[in-house]
């Protein structure tokens, strides 16, 4: 084995998106040197895909907002699973987390009376998610990383972490490889924080860029953290359907925010037939009283049904599609150009006018777009300590989408930028708090020699199966068995394959060398998507209703006890167990809240 180039830290951070970013930069002002590693260029990590905003209850669009208004919105959109400790902790700071990021030069839209602007979003009771166009995960990323590095982050970039290292149960770095030249690299660190984000790259239809493919939820795993509400894995109602090339690719929910309608073949603006007991008096009931919301009446606060919460628009996408009534290429329409002029379109949308412009030749400002259901967000991931985000095993934190929790079994637009910067500042000050007391451990050689080769692996190897056919395998069988809509014979047949392209995994060779080799690159991402999808599938076999983003055919209806409990996964004797413990009751005032709206 070669000799390894290593570095010292208080804290690792893995993961250098909104989540990653913001932990960085609060464990530096409590003091501690921090590493920030990311798999990707810096700046260029998956929360740039969160076009429309990010909610937090200023109050600058109707002074009746606040954070019990917030927090009652995400506890009933995550369908009873929400952490009612982080909903609350998410709604009461997600304010002063978007007015730091003002202060460090985010650039957001701004109203008439020059306050911020706020946009409506599906399940938000009042227009909530302040934004920068269609661009606000880019701004976030901008404003964070310029922030991070000038207080002093070590960055590395293009790096990507094959093994956390723990050491008598404690948590003791991580070891890496530079993915240009594929040497190691080891980090030592007092603790560590994952802010690896999603694992949507397992599905074929995904708004997901390469990086997310579960990489932070699998190391946790492995290292003997638990997971918790895998099966809860939200497609997004909109995505491109054509041209086949960009199927998935997201189109904001800030085009309906913005007054889009969702229409069949039949021209019909269906949602109004889609609007579930539990919301019905919060949305309009027809056409005309959802124009005069758009235009701006909000006396009655009745928004359109576009806007209800994701699970429930994209089920009635698919069933539209499934009675024949889609559009030509299995999607619907979506249009904005009858609602608003060409400039408005441009000014509040850019990003989704340019898109399809220039990949589907659509003139958004004069058509409708065509589209459907697309993989976008985990809400399951790793369990953490709603106060701290700190894991079971010592010394390992999680915060952002690789964390579960605080969406439950299904999360609001908009909830997830401001997630990130919520809870990553809460990681970030607990880590570097924790690691004040800590010296830096030592790891046996062997873990390490044992990890690269095992990493190393297919180098050894000839023949076997091609990385990239197996991971297109992977993907179909997730799309095909493990969608929106899952039966229990499917979810078992999907068991099997997931299980039997585990062990074909093990077979793969790589050609060439280690420097810039995708090959060997998706063949170590592979390990990470295999685990979470093994997770996702057993817990989605486990639960038998249908809830939020878990839709049984076999079980239409919701069940009041499986209401009542998370789906937690562990490792024991080398094999994913599951267990259901029970959702932590809200104190009386805030069950309330929930329930009966005072
Ligand atoms: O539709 C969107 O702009 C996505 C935002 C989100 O997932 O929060």
């Amino acid at each position: 084995m070669e000799m390894r180039e290593r570095h010292e830290h208080d804290v690792l951070v893995i993961g250098a998106g909104g989540a990653g970013l913001r932990a960085t930069i609060e464990a530096i002002a409590a003091g501690a040197s921090v590493a920030l590693v990311g798999k990707s260029l810096l700046g260029k990590a998956h929360t740039v895909m969160a076009e429309g905003g990010m909610a937090a209850a200023l109050g600058n669009n109707r002074p009746e907002d606040n954070w019990r208004v917030h927090f009652r919105d995400t506890m009933r959109g995550g369908k009873g699973l929400c952490d009612w400790r982080m909903a609350q902790a998410h709604a009461r700071e997600a304010p002063d987390r978007v007015r730091e990021l003002e202060a460090w030069g985010a650039l957001f839209d701004r109203a008439e009376d020059g306050r911020m602007n706020q946009r409506p979003f599906g399940g938000h009771t009042y227009g909530r998610l302040a934004h920068v166009g269609d661009r606000t995960g880019l701004e976030l990323i901008r404003t964070l990383q310029d922030h991070a590095v000038h207080e002093g982050a070590d960055v590395f970039m293009e790096c990507t972490v094959v093994r956390l290292l723990v050491v008598e149960g404690r948590v003791a770095g991580a070891l890496a490889y530079w993915r240009p030249t594929g040497e190691f690299v080891l980090f030592r660190a007092r603790t560590v924080i994952l802010a690896t984000g999603g694992l949507g790259k397992a599905w074929k239809i995904t708004s997901n860029s390469w990086e997310c493919t579960g990489d932070g939820v699998a190391l946790a795993y492995h290292a003997g953290a638990e997971l918790m509400g895998m099966e809860f894995v939200q497609f997004h109602p909109t995505g491109m359907v054509w041209p086949p090339s960009v199927r998935g690719t997201l189109v904001t929910e800030g085009v309906r925010g913005e007054g889009g309608v969702l229409t069949n073949s039949e021209g019909e603006r269906f949602m109004f037939r889609y609007v579930p007991e539990m919301f019905e008096g919060d949305y309009a009931e027809t056409e005309e009283e959802a124009d005069r919301w758009v235009e701006g009446d909000r006396v009655s606060n009745r928004r359109p049904p576009e806007l209800l919460t994701r699970d429930v628009v994209a089920k009635a996408i698919i069933a539209e599609v499934e009675a024949g009534r889609g559009s030509p290429h299995g999607g619907v329409f979506l249009d904005i150009s009858s609602k608003r002029g060409p400039e408005y379109i441009k000014a509040k949308l850019p990003s989704m006018y340019h898109q399809f412009k220039e990949l589907a030749g659509v003139d958004i400002t004069v058509d409708a777009m065509e589209v459907g259901p697309t993989t976008h967000y985990a809400m399951g991931g790793v369990k953490v300590d709603p106060e701290t985000a700190a894991t079971c095993v010592p010394g390992l934190y999680a915060a952002g989408e690789v964390a579960a929790g605080l969406h439950g079994g299904n999360r609001l637009g908009g909830n997830s930028l401001s997630d990130l910067i919520v809870f990553g500042r809460r990681a970030g000050a607990a880590a570097a708090a924790e690691a004040k007391d800590l010296d830096l451990i030592d790891v046996a050689d062997g873990e390490l020699e044992d990890a690269e080769r095992q990493a190393l692996s297919p180098f050894a190897r000839e023949g076997g199966r091609n990385p990239f056919s197996l991971q297109e395998e992977l993907q179909q069988v997730m799309q095909d068995k493990v969608g929106i809509a899952r039966t229990e014979a499917h979810l078992h047949e999907a068991l099997a394959d997931v299980r039997r392209l585990r062990a074909e995994v093990d077979s793969c060779s790589a050609d060439g060398g280690r420097a810039f080799n995708p090959g060997w690159h998706t063949w170590i991402d592979l390990h990470a998507m295999l685990t979470v999808s093994e997770a996702v599938v057993l817990a989605a076999l486990e639960r038998r209703e249908s809830r939020g983003a878990h839709t049984r055919i076999d079980y239409p209806d919701s069940d009041p006890e499986f209401g009542r409990v998370n789906l937690v996964i562990r490792s024991s004797d080398g094999r994913m167990v599951t267990d259901a413990e029970p959702v932590a009751a809200p104190p009386d005032d805030l069950r309330r809240l929930i329930e009966e709206g005072v």
